[in-house]
């Protein structure tokens, strides 16, 4: 028979019920725990899950040091990442942490220092790494499908927060607590999926924008002041010259959920895109320069689960393409440069 892992899950929002649904697909996840500040969540939640009130904390502390729990997902608000990942290292407990890594780099630094330290198993919500189609990208790269890669350009669109819509502030305005806006919420998968497709950043510059720059607070109605960005633009060299351009909004309307790559080889193209996530374009050219476009449905070995990965990572076998630690660190070491590239128009090189 094999192990089954009881889970502290600690923050009880939207994103929760993903990870819930997705450990429940894996049927080796009991969840033993939980935590929220928020009462109404940790009712419904605990409720929904069977947990007694006895397993019902409101300070991750404490689940965290529950001898109960062997493995904490946390799903917080980015401004207590830092703090439960840490926890975590202290208290040698394997964790799977939602992106990104922490809010500033500052968190992150003490933290990958632990880490070396002492590692436990680890893993990260870099979730478009098991979008299919971005995994069959990745192997097709790899097979020199479509030869020397030279470029590429990716976006992240979201559409909820245009002015139009009038959402309200919520946590995702607030720069103390999330440190950056769009650029740590979406550009942070953007970052993560060039890494994971062609390598490590070398350089970059970088432009931020706020378009919606006021928001009304939906308790009492008085107009707040958004500290963060909801448009990121910035373009990078990577490993091997790979030149990369990158956008991302929550402001596009229509967008829904829209990340998608289009990679630039020196015989072909694809396009790839969370539109189609079971499929893919590619293009290529024959001698005569008869373009060629085919759409390939993703085969099955591309179809990996996160919390297959995290099972993995848990066993002590850590497989190719994991979102590991140090996956994140980067990831946060490219937003910060990215702001710094922003705040004073420069390039900047990153340390690899
Ligand atoms: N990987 C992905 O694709 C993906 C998608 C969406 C969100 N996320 C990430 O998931 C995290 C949560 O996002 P969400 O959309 O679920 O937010 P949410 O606001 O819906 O939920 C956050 C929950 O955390 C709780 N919380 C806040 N402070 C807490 C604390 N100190 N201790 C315990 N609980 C606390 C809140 O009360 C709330 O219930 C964010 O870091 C976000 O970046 C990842």
């Amino acid at each position: 028979m094999k192990k089954r892992f009881r889970v502290g899950l600690v923050g009880l929002g939207e994103m929760a019920q993903t990870h819930i649904r997705y450990m429940k697909e894996e049927d080796r996840f009991d969840i033993v725990a939980i935590c929220d500040v928020d009462s109404e969540a940790m009712a419904r939640v605990g409720d929904q899950l069977g947990i007694t009130d006895g397993k019902r904390y409101i300070d991750y502390k404490q689940l965290i040091e529950d001898s109960d729990v062997d493995v904490v997902v946390s799903v917080t608000p980015n401004n207590v990442h830092a703090d439960i990942v840490e926890g975590c290292l202290r208290t040698r407990k394997p964790f799977m942490s939602e992106k990104p890594f922490t809010r500033i780099f500052e968190e992150a630094v003490p933290l990958l220092e632990m880490y070396e330290q002492r590692p436990v198993p680890a893993m990260f919500g870099f979730s478009y790494r098991y979008t299919p189609a971005f995994r069959y990208a990745r192997e097709l790269i790899r097979e020199g499908k479509i030869g020397t890669v030279s470029s590429f350009s990716i976006q992240y669109l979201q559409g909820w927060s245009v002015a139009s819509k009038n959402i309200p502030y919520v946590w995702r305005f607030n720069k103390d607590i999330t440190g950056s806006g769009t650029l740590g919420d979406l550009g942070s998968h953007m970052i993560d999926m060039a890494r994971f497709l062609f390598g490590e950043f070398e350089e970059l510059s970088a432009q931020m924008h706020t378009i919606v720059s006021e928001r009304t607070d939906p308790i009492t109605g008085s107009v707040l002041k958004v500290e963060v960005d909801d448009f990121a633009s910035f373009q990078g060299r990577l490993t091997g010259d790979i030149m990369g351009v990158f956008q991302t909004t929550r402001n596009a309307v229509g967008s829904g959920n829209q990340h998608e790559v289009s990679i630039y080889g020196d015989i072909g193209t694809i396009h790839v895109s969370t539109l189609e996530p079971e499929r893919l374009v590619w293009i290529s050219e024959d001698e005569s320069s008869r373009v060629s476009r085919t759409t390939l449905d993703v085969p099955n070995r591309c179809k990996v689960t996160q919390y297959a990965d995290f099972i993995a990572v848990l066993e002590g076998n850590v497989l190719d393409g994991t979102p590991s630690f140090m996956d994140a660190y980067r990831n946060q070491e490219v937003l910060d440069a990215i702001i710094r590239a922003n705040d004073t128009k420069t390039v900047i090189r990153l340390n690899v």
